[in-house]
């Protein structure tokens, strides 16, 4: 297989399913030999099983690819140390890591409780960094190397999210991070936010109805579809595949001067985030006193700020 990243070795995080998986067969299709991680739980992060990442590491040597399954959580330093080894063991070398495993576990702050806080907060921003550590000390040492993390757009904000928010708003101020520490050394790191029709995003029927055309279509039939015609074309529409383009394209040569940023990526579209920065400044010689600035904010740095969510009478 000739392609864009002949010759290069890369661990795709959660590639067992959804994006990740969109992500390990395109890396594979560009020439890149793949470790599929998944450890193969609900979208909670419960339970386990090994189907996800053998099924994609499979797919990938169907299409005359290479490609080894690991079972390993990014919870754990050990698993990420394990993953990055395994590379290495089987293939040699490791060159691009493409930080994706996620779960949700959606509850309004008042409701929610540690553990929701803390699974959520573990799996994607301890996740990010387990496996991080340990490719960066080989891309360290070989003077090359491609990271790519998963936010997403929930970081700006949403509602019954606090604990995705935090942790995906927290991925980027660490790519930022990772950008600064391996530049140096011919490394690059950046962040996608994606948008794709998965059974993170998607109801149980809607899921059902999209996994029951993807097994359609690979077998050639026309899908007997149950969901509405408008439902399916929204669903075609974010396929979880068109999310691999982008992060196959940084993790090439090609792309050595995109580092510390982020990309919403999704369906036909792909954008490039503009970095925070301070919107309107206001100064006074010796600081702010509570009388002025009550008096200078409404008609400076308040000016047209509106509540997002603004009381609602008796809730
Ligand atoms: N689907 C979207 O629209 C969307 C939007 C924004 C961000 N994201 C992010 O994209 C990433 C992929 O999500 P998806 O929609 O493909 O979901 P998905 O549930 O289809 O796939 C996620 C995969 O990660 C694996 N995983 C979860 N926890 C893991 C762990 N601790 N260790 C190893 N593997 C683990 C799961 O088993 C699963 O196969 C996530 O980080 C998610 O937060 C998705």
């Amino acid at each position: 297989m000739a392609g864009m990243l002949e010759g290069k070795v890369a661990i795709v995080t959660g590639g067992g399913r959804g994006i990740g998986r969109g992500e390990a067969l395109l890396l594979a299709a560009q020439g890149a030999k793949v470790v599929v991680n998944d450890f193969g739980g609900t979208t909670a992060g419960e339970g386990g099983a090994a189907g996800p990442a053998d099924e994609v590491a499979e797919e990938i040597k169907k299409m005359g690819g290479e490609a080894v399954a690991n079972y390993g959580n990014v919870v754990s330093l050990a698993d990420g140390e394990a993953m990055v080894k395994q590379a290495l063991d089987t293939f040699g070398r490791l060159d691009i890591l493409v930080n994706n495993a996620g779960i949700l576990r959606d509850r309004m702050v008042f409701n929610m409780s540690e553990e929701e806080w803390d699974a959520v907060i573990a799996v994607h921003l301890k996740g990010h960094f387990t496996a991080t550590k340990f490719a960066s000390m080989v891309f360290r040492q070989q003077r090359s190397g491609r990271i790519v993390n998963t936010s997403s757009e929930s970081g700006f904000g949403n509602m019954g999210q606090t604990n995705y928010a935090a942790a995906k708003e927290g991925i980027t101020g660490l790519t930022r991070s990772l950008a600064l520490d391996l530049g140096r050394y011919g490394v690059t790191a950046n962040a996608i936010r994606p948008r794709a029709a998965t059974r993170l995003t998607l109801s149980p029927e809607m899921e059902a109805a999209r996994a029951r055309r993807e097994q359609a279509a690979q077998a050639g039939q026309v899908p007997a579809e149950t969901a509405a015609p408008d439902v399916v074309t929204g669903l075609d529409a974010l396929r979880p595949e068109l999310v691999a383009p982008l992060v196959v394209y940084l993790c090439t040569d090609d792309a050595a001067e995109v580092n510390g940023r982020d990309f919403i990526v999704g369906g036909n579209e792909i954008s490039l985030v503009s970095l925070p920065r301070a919107e309107r400044t206001i100064y006074r010689d010796g600081g702010w006193d509570v009388d002025t600035l009550a008096r200078v904010f409404p008609t400076t740095l308040g000016a047209g700020l509106k509540n997002p969510q603004p009381p609602v009478a008796g809730k």
